[in-house]
Parts: structure tokens; sequence; C-alpha cells
């Protein structure tokens, strides 16, 4: 590998359900491999610290943040991204919830704010409010005041409560 040409690895993996290749270089990040490369734009780009959440996908099943993860560490995994909650054309209940309950205004947060929603409700599927509050606070929103983004995931874990179904 030299400095003008830089050696190229083979990506792949699942995202969305779909198997996806690619090429790119060792260093790239999997954000940048996610938008540039495989046009998923949803995702977003904010701190690239790790810090905001705005990137936060799900890799095996576990959110992680995607612009402090390399492509080449997701190599073979399982990914979803904003653009795998729907499905058939119906919004998952958490993206139904946050317009439901005006969780969102710009939107720029919305894609980590509702993956990180759905890792949080797997790992804790009967939240009290202050254990949503806490979650939530991992994902940095300039806009909202998170009011609506609580009461739609507080709604969600409702509904899909069992004391719910009976
Ligand atoms: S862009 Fe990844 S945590 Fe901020
Ligand atoms: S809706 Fe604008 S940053 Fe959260």
């Amino acid at each position: 590998m030299n400095e003008t040409s830089p050696e190229l690895v083979e990506i792949s993996l699942i995202v969305n359900g779909k198997p996806r290749t690619g090429r790119c270089e060792p260093r790239k990040l999997l954000v940048d491999f996610l938008r540039e490369d495989l046009a998923l734009t949803g995702t977003h780009v904010g701190c690239e610290h790790g810090i905001c959440g705005a990137c936060t996908i799900l890799i095996d099943g576990e959110a992680a943040r995607s612009c402090i993860t390399l492509s080449v560490q997701a190599n073979g995994a399982e990914l979803v991204s904003i653009e795998g909650l729907a499905q058939g054309g119906v919004l998952h209940p958490l993206q139904q919830a946050f317009a439901k309950f005006h969780g969102l205004q710009c939107g720029f947060c919305t894609p980590g704010m509702l993956i990180t929603a759905i890792d949080f409700l797997r790992v804790n599927p009967t939240p009290t409010e202050e254990e949503v509050r806490d979650a939530m606070s991992a994902v940095l929103c300039r806009c909202t005041g998170y009011q609506g983004i609580v009461a739609a995931v507080m709604a969600v874990a409702h509904a899909s409560s069992p004391a719910a179904s009976t």
C-alpha cells in the first residue's frame, strides 16, 4: 500500500435484511461506508466522536455508533439502519409514536433516537419513565426538549407490555 493508491478491502455484510458488498480503504468509518458506498444516508453524522448518537445503528442486534466503528469491523455482520425500520410501507411502531407525540422537529437526531429506543426496549421492555429518560439521553437532541421522545417510547412500551394485551 502506498499513499497514492491505498489498498482497498472487500466488505460484505447484511444491511436491512439484504446482502451488500463494497470495497473501501481499511480506515473508512462505517457511517461513511453506509452513506457513501451504500447510499444509505438516513444514518446521520454529527460529532464523529461517539458522543451525539446521531449515527447509531444496530450491529448484530445491538446499538452501536457507526462513526467510531470501522467498516472492516462490521465485515460479516448484520446491520439495521433507519431505512430498515418500516416494513411493507408501514412505519415501525416507534416511528409512528414519534410522529404522534411530536418526538421530532428537524429530524437530525431521529434515526439515532429510534435505533437507540429499539435497543433499549429490547433490553428493558417495561421501563419506568426515569429509565427512558436516562436511555434517551444517550442521543443528543437540540430541538425537542425530549418530552415527546420520552412520551413516544413510553407509549410503545405500554402498548407492548403484557398488561396492555389483557
Ligand atoms: S456522529 Fe457518531 S456519535 Fe456523533
Ligand atoms: S429533532 Fe432536531 S436535533 Fe432532535
